[in-house]
């Protein structure tokens, strides 16, 4: 093998200015055996480039968890089908114009409406939610994170306004996810659903939970390709955090620095794309948010959901989804922001081409 090329400031470097590296490559960087020093260095690098896009502006999206009902029975999500100990829910089309109403007040210009696979929630019925919202509020954006849906509806939610779409793909790895999901669910038919996405014009998020059961390193490094290929515009990486109702209940939660290691490859990777300090990084750790945001995030995703319902949206154990995680912890969040020299911004906060 030759070392040279595999020192970690060259490849640095090297990512910084062609955007990729090799699958080997990736593997080194995301090793255990990179030193402080070169951790360091990535780091930098990584908020050095977010700095020149997007100064120390950080973007605010409003959060609305419009139904924790799904279909499907993911092996590591508390939303899972078979938790039975969920009082499940489903917004109304009212109740969620009343959350972007607060969240507009408050200055949110990005709606993310998330939610589990719900067969009773029609696409008519997001048709006319998108478009509800996309009347009332013409000068914010309409993030859907509504799982897999045919081309045909992904196409309808699009004309109706939605202009970003959110569906990590969990893992590219075939083997890996079919360990992660029941056999009713395809890793190809999530992949047709964001080729479309892509297609159909949306900004488009992808992403991996990092130290889900069996991901291996070399597993990363495959999602890193993957993503090279598809070139989303947001990308949201958080950990792995067990869930004590799923089959993963037992499992460790995925490690902090790797994950703020991955934020940084993926910006230098992805440049102008929106990625946040997702509030499982925030769960994982005190500092994580903080910490994201310093190793390459430019958002964060404040819960702008109906305060009775927050605790049935349960993804995994102790989900923060009050405090400065809240809509109503804003003026909290820009304080403790401002103590590391980050500042709110309420643009739309677009992908950037550069
Ligand atoms: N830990 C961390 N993230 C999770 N998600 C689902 N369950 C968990 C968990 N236990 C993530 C998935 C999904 C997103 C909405 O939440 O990656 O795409």
């Amino acid at each position: 093998m030759n070392t040279l090329a595999l020192n970690i400031f060259e490849l640095i470097d090297r990512l910084e200015g062609s955007r990729s590296l090799e699958h080997s490559e990736f593997v080194r960087l995301l090793s255990d055996d990179i030193s402080p020093d070169e951790a360091l260095y990535l780091q930098h690098r990584a908020r050095f480039i977010t700095d020149r896009i997007f100064g120390r502006n950080v973007r605010i999206r409003g959060l609305i968890e419009i139904t924790n009902v799904c279909r499907n029975d993911c092996l590591y999500c508390g939303l899972r089908k078979s938790n039975s100990s969920l009082r499940r829910y489903t917004l109304t089309v009212g109740e969620i114009l009343s959350c972007c109403r607060l969240g507009y007040e408050a200055g949110f210009r990005t709606f993310v409406l998330q939610g589990g696979e719900n067969p009773g929630l029609t696409a008519d019925r997001i048709v006319e939610t998108v478009s509800a919202i996309h009347k009332e509020f013409a000068d914010c954006a309409i993030t859907l994170s509504l799982g897999e849906w045919s081309d045909n509806d992904l196409e309808l939610f699009r004309e109706a306004g939605a202009a970003r779409y959110l569906l990590r793909h969990e893992t590219i790895n075939s083997a890996h996810y079919s360990r992660l999901h029941p056999s009713e669910m395809s890793r190809d038919n999530r992949l047709r659903c964001l080729w479309t996405l892509k297609r159909l014009g949306y900004q488009t998020g992808t992403g991996i939970m990092v130290g889900s059961p069996f991901q291996t390193v070399s597993n990363i490094a495959e999602d890193l390709l993957f993503m090279k290929e598809l070139q989303p515009e947001m990308i949201g990486i958080g950990p792995f955090i067990p869930h004590s109702a799923t089959p993963f209940a037992g499992y460790n939660a995925g490690n902090l620095d790797l994950t703020l290691r991955l934020i940084s490859i993926l910006r230098l990777m992805f440049p102008g794309a929106n990625i946040p300090a997702t509030t499982a990084l925030h769960t994982l750790h005190p500092q994580g948010r903080d910490r994201g945001l310093l190793a390459g995030a430019n958002v964060v995703m404040p819960n702008l959901s109906p305060t009775g319902i927050r605790k049935q949206y349960s993804l995994y154990d102790n989900k923060k989804s009050f405090g400065a995680e809240s809509a109503e912890g804003l003026a909290k969040l820009a304080s403790q922001l401002e103590k590391i020299n980050l500042f709110i911004t309420t643009e739309r906060g677009d992908y950037k081409n550069v």
